[in-house]
């Protein structure tokens, strides 16, 4: 929806109708490099609705006076990326169940004098397997890291009904924690250690470790990767990560990057913002 206020000119009676447009913003540091402001114009573009959408940078020590400002100068809604989804789910005043279940925002908005809070990310990558027809009933999923990454997708892909969600971290007491965390659901979960062999096939695996974005190895499980499994890197960057090059040196053929995700999760931020459902087909090149 656009929202216009008329304001007198200068001449009497004039009348200048100024276009205010819902003004949105990804918070995080750094950010130079976020891919978020493109999506979330493109989507804006094709509803043919006028928003903006900025990056700004915000360092952890300002983040409540940097997000109380950006609410009073009367941004619509934010995005909120690493290091700051866990203060920002400290931060806000209401929190949907994926973001209580995950301790992690992504989404704020201002509603009544009230931030609420949500967490679009596990949702948003579960979408994406949907998409790409990939199943998560039954199936033996393992994930890689124990950060808040993993923790913010785990409660959807529990949705779903896997027949197990395995941790390996190379710190095991944080994927200890981590299972600890969701209790309820211990049943459903089990670790390993990254220097060990897993003695279990996995059909899905996921990385949801930082190595990528820093350029660094994941030392792994000898026998983790078999040909036939299915990979997905939460990470997404124009060239592939030193994860999926190793993934596909390997021989294994079904594998994607996070970009669905990352678009998936933005597009419902964007429907939560806006109320209005973006089409997701963004291609690589508009992006680039
Ligand atoms: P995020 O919010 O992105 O998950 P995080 O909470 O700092 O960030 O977690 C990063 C995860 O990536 C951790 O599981 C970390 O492993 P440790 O707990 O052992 O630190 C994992 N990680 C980062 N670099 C890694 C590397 N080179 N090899 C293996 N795991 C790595």
């Amino acid at each position: 929806k656009t929202f216009y206020h008329s304001r007198c000119g200068h001449g009497y009676n004039s009348k200048v109708v100024m276009p205010v447009f819902k003004k949105f913003a990804v918070i995080g540091s750094p950010i130079d490099h976020s891919l978020s402001p493109k999506i979330h114009s493109i989507f804006a573009r094709k509803l043919g609705i006028e928003i903006t959408y900025e990056a700004i940078e915000v360092e952890p020590m300002h983040f409540d006076s940097s997000v109380n400002r950006l609410f009073d100068e009367g941004y619509a809604g934010l995005n909120v990326t690493l290091p700051l989804k866990e203060l920002a789910f400290n931060f806000a005043d209401e929190l949907t169940e994926d973001s209580n279940l995950s301790g992690s925002v992504n989404t704020l908005w201002k509603e009544d004098g009230i931030i609420h809070g949500d967490s679009t990310d596990g949702r948003g990558l579960v979408r994406d397997l949907q998409e790409k027809k990939i199943n998560l009933k039954n199936k033996e999923i393992v994930i890689l890291g124990a950060g808040g990454a993993a923790k913010a997708i785990i409660p959807s892909l529990l949705r779903e009904d896997p027949k197990r969600i395995s941790i390996g971290n190379r710190t095991l007491v944080k994927a200890e924690e981590l299972i600890e965390s969701f209790s309820s659901s211990k049943n459903k979960m089990n670790l390993f250690e990254m220097s060990e062999n897993l003695n279990f096939k996995p059909d899905i695996i996921v990385n949801s470790t930082s190595a990528g974005i820093k350029n660094e190895h994941i030392e792994l499980p000898r026998d983790l990767l078999s040909k036939d499994i299915y990979v997905y890197d939460l990470s997404y960057s124009q060239e592939d990560t030193p994860f999926l090059e190793l993934v596909k040196s390997r021989g294994i053929e079904n594998y994607h990057d996070g970009l669905g995700m990352l678009i998936h999760q933005a597009a419902l931020s964007f429907q939560i913002w806006n109320n209005q459902t973006p089409n997701i087909s963004i291609s690589k090149v508009e992006l680039s």
